[in-house]
């Protein structure tokens, strides 16, 4: 099939891919109509395959019964990626991937070659938003002949499938705000459409934009939360949600962002919104007199086509944890007492598994997946969660499950109709929660500092025996565990579930393993050299299935994790970033990796540590640096461990680097506001904590 993409004259033709030296014929258009067929397998066409958001394949060439002959048939080393978390696409035989700060790149399917490469250039654009950790991209979109790219620093790229030719670019944020884009734009009837995130960085308010996927221009915006009333509402949407706000909320952005979850359901032609946490977290600061804050936490149903409200679901009303409801929306159809029910499962940070009616929206079932303290259950008649007393921080300090890491996060969950069951990577971690000496009357939001949530968090180290995780498989119709397997730390990335009988997941270990879907029995795993943070995918090219997978440990954990993250050893920049390739029979072999790695705390006994700057510098510290080097220093492995930076020990070379952007180009930001009194109050910080840290 040939046909001429409608927005570009020349030669971008569809049905032809560059492939190696020759040309092969490709017949796949990528239209409506190929990302609502679950049926054909060849293809990964968009982030959780197609328009189900299942990440389940039909293919079966790699089963339970053979996967043990699972070996390498190809991989590329990225040496200058960093954190790679994404989620590829393939198709006919091309395979999409996103490296570190947007890069993306086409290669043959079959052997890793590069075909082409388009660098947005993020680090140049990205400006004060190099502050903000998230260096990667969940994944990218394609329809038609285009791909679309959504950058960190907040822009919505077209480029041309065939040859990497930027076709239309367009600025979907306001560059003064710290709005960043982590997650992936999603395409349906020509549209394109993509949120936003960074709620804990400044004032922010959430929304969606969609755009022409031809032109770029922009189709319809949909605002999450409700601004300023004296400004008028947008929509009939924002003045309801308006009467569950109370005070000012408006000063604090109230947040609401959508950074993960979209999902078009074509069969009610709506897209569902997967809704953030409050800015700030803390509903005392936020909305002081009560009110449930929508669209907060929510999944919000749209009209497809005017961004027009249709209904909400809440999990947690008057959110004060974190407790975004961002994670996976995926469709399903069950049998729920004998009547077929076209659902919605949903497994937030919040810890309940959510059963949904997406023809009404009506709440079906519910229960909790994880440890959850915060809530007792979720009342079926309201719909609404039974609060535990004192879960609120209420009354002083309190320990809740789960923590703001979630009981689950973005890393996906797959679903298997074969099986029925749902594939989810989950944490067990409590959180402590207190606003103990916070003024909430005198509280304002942070200026480009990661200290927007109003309560006391990463003040400490996070230690590696703070939780644990799991790999459920969860029976959504009977809301219960049918199997688990313990998993490695806490961070473990997303998984992907095929017709084979098979689930797929990376690990925090570097271990990529195959469990029998139906029991949960591992059946194979391999050693790929580094911490894994992304889903594998699985397509198929003449007839051999692949599985692909982009190993490079990264985001929020390798950040903010500190111990609990830095247990494996994945220093920064120590172990290899790549992207590899199985099939039956591949029996290609992987550079030797070096051992995991933690480093060394230098001695310097001639830096004599001034305790009253190390005091002065330890909320910028907590504030500026440790989203990327880790809480008190410890790091994660996102940046240096700067306890062990000899960079420290020179006021000269700290200035450098830290306010004269000598790494900028490396992922270090420029501290420009910063004085030089500052920078030094940050070297007896970070030195202090060498002192302070317990003996091994
Ligand atoms: C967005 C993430 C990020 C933030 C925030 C950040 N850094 Fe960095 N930093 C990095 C990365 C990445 C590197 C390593 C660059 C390279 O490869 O050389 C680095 C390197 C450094 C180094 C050099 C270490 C060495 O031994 O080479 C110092 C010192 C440093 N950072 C200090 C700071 C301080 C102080 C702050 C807060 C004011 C800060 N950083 C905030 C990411 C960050």
């Amino acid at each position: 099939m040939t046909r001429r993409l409608p927005w570009t004259a020349s030669a971008a033709v569809i049905g032809i891919a560059l492939v190696g030296c020759g040309e092969v014929n490709t017949s796949t258009f990528v239209d409506d109509e190929a990302l609502a067929d679950a049926t054909s397998g060849d293809n990964w066409l968009a982030y959780a395959r197609n328009y189900s958001e299942q990440r389940y394949s039909p293919l079966a060439q790699v089963n339970d019964g053979n996967v043990s002959e699972l070996g390498i048939t190809w991989y590329v080393d990225l040496p200058d990626d960093r954190s790679l978390v994404g989620t590829p696409l393939v198709v006919d035989g091309v395979l999409y991937y996103e490296g570190s700060y947007n890069v993306l790149r086409a290669v043959d399917a079959t052997t890793g070659e590069l075909l082409w490469e388009y660098d947005p250039e993020v680090i140049e654009h990205a400006g004060d938003r190099l502050r903000m950790m998230w260096d990667y991209s969940r994944g990218i979109a394609f329809w038609k002949g285009a791909v679309y790219v959504a950058t960190m620093d907040g822009r919505l790229i077209a480029v041309d499938a065939s040859d990497g030719t930027e076709l239309w670019s367009q600025m979907t944020v306001d560059p003064a705000l710290p709005l960043i884009i982590t997650g992936v734009p999603k395409v349906f009837k020509d549209k394109v459409i993509i949120g936003n995130g960074g709620t804990e960085f400044g004032p922010i308010r959430g929304y969606v934009t969609a755009y022409d996927a031809a032109t770029g221009e922009q189709a319809w915006r949909f605002y999450v939360v409700p601004g300023n009333p004296a400004d008028g509402f947008e929509s009939e949407a924002m003045a309801m949600a308006a009467e569950t706000w109370t005070g000012e909320w408006w000063k604090y952005g109230g947040g609401g962002t959508v950074w993960n979850a979209i999902t078009y359901d074509p069969e009610f032609d709506v897209v569902y919104l997967g809704t953030g946490n409050g800015a700030p977290w803390n509903t005392k600061i936020r909305s002081p007199d009560g009110g449930d804050n929508l669209f907060l936490c929510s999944i919000v149903a749209l009209d497809a086509d005017t961004g027009e409200y249709r209904w909400h679901y809440q999990t947690t009303p008057a959110e004060a944890w974190d407790y975004n409801s961002n994670m996976d929306i995926v469709l399903a159809d069950l049998t729920i007492d004998g009547r077929e029910v076209k659902a919605l499962l949903h497994a937030p940070k919040n810890g309940f598994f959510y059963v949904i009616d997406r023809e009404t929206g009506r709440l079906l079932s519910a229960e909790p997946f994880s440890k959850v303290t915060w809530a007792s259950e979720i009342d079926l008649e309201t719909g609404r969660p039974v609060e535990i007393a004192g879960a609120r921080y209420e009354d002083g300090e309190a320990e809740v499950y789960p923590s703001p890491w979630g009981a689950h996060s973005w890393h996906a969950m797959s679903y298997n109709p074969g099986t029925g069951l749902a594939y989810i990577p989950t944490m067990e971690i409590a959180g402590l929660f207190s606003d103990e000496g916070i003024d909430v009357q005198a509280w304002r939001s942070p200026d480009w500092a990661f200290d927007g949530a109003g309560v006391h968090l990463f003040g400490a180290d996070t230690p590696a025996d703070a939780g644990t995780s799991s790999l459920k498989a969860w029976d959504p119709v009977e809301q219960r565990a049918v199997w688990e397997v313990p998993l490695p730390g806490a961070w473990n990335a997303g998984t992907l579930t095929t017709a084979g009988n098979l689930v797929l997941q990376g690990r925090a270990d570097g271990q990529l393993v195959a469990y029998r879907a139906d029991d949960g029995e591992a059946l194979w795993s391999f050693d790929v050299g580094s911490g894994i943070s992304a889903p594998p995918i699985t397509y198929a090219v003449d007839g051999t299935q692949y599985v692909s997978l982009l190993v490079g440990w990264g985001a929020a954990m390798t950040g903010l994790g500190g111990s609990l993250a830095a247990q494996h050893g994945w220093a920064y920049k120590v172990h290899p970033r790549r992207l590899v390739s199985f099939a039956l029979g591949g029996d290609r072999e992987l550079p030797p990796s070096p051992p995991p790695f933690i480093p060394e705390p230098i001695d310097a006994p001639d830096f004599v540590i001034d305790q009253v700057l190390a005091e002065v510098g330890a909320p910028i510290y907590k504030g500026k640096c440790a989203l990327c080097h880790g809480p008190v220093a410890v790091s994660g492995g996102n940046a240096p461990d700067l306890r062990a930076s000899p960079v420290v020990l020179s006021h000269e070379a700290f200035v450098d680097v830290v306010i004269g952007g000598a790494r900028r180009t490396l992922g270090m930001p420029q501290f420009i506001g910063l004085s030089e009194i500052q920078a030094g109050a940050l070297q007896h910080y970070i030195r202090a904590q060498v002192a302070s840290a317990p003996p091994e």
